[in-house]
């Protein structure tokens, strides 16, 4: 297979387009759409965000010590285009998409409930990389909407119709081709 080489870029993809938020100080909620994240670490459950330095989440954030992530499903993907191309310092993002919020139970974070899959995070670590700064988050509470609860009880990623991202495009999921463990023969 031949290669094409590229200078260096984000290439880790698919990514889910997630949508991260928190309130500010008046108690108003805002979100910015978020593909540079990941699950980061297993005890204490941890995830990772790459935030801008100028986005008002970044801010919004550092100010609370805590944010909620949020996995949109392909019906609201225009919304979350929405909140990744306007900020929250100019708009009122949920007035204008009509997305609402509930309260974490853990921490004072917003959730959106239109995302099938909303986590609560407090913010344990800072680390600055260069234009962005690494925020980890270290995972209270997850919920998810029930519709996405198949027969055995488990979370499965085609009922809720889960959004990736990636190559500058929004993405649905197509079909499982195997389970954890799969290639393993008996
Ligand atoms: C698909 C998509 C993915 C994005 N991923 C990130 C990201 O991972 N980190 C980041 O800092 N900005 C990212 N952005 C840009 C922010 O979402 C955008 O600047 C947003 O307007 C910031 O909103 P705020 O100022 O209300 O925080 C992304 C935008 C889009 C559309």
């Amino acid at each position: 297979m031949k290669k094409i080489e590229k200078e260096p870029r984000a290439a880790a993809y698919p990514a889910p387009a997630a949508l991260v938020s928190a309130y500010n100080e008046k108690g108003k909620p805002n979100a910015m759409t978020a593909a540079w994240i990941s699950n980061i670490c297993a005890d204490p459950v941890t995830l990772v965000v790459g935030i801008r330095d100028s986005r008002y989440t970044y801010e919004l954030i550092e100010k609370s010590g805590c944010f909620g992530v949020n996995i949109p499903n392909v019906k609201i993907a225009e919304e979350t285009d929405y909140f990744g191309i306007v900020s929250g310092r100019d708009v009122n993002k949920f007035k204008e998409t009509g997305l609402t919020v509930f309260k974490g139970k853990e921490i004072n974070v917003p959730l959106i409930t239109e995302c099938p899959i909303n986590i609560e995070c407090k913010l344990v670590k800072q680390v600055k990389i260069g234009t962005h700064d690494a925020f980890f988050g270290e995972v209270l509470k997850v919920y998810y909407d029930e519709s996405m609860i198949n027969e055995k009880g488990s979370p499965d990623m085609l009922l809720a119709d889960v959004l990736a991202y990636g190559t500058g495009n929004y993405y649905s999921l197509k079909e499982k081709v195997g389970g954890y463990g799969h290639s393993k023969k008996e």
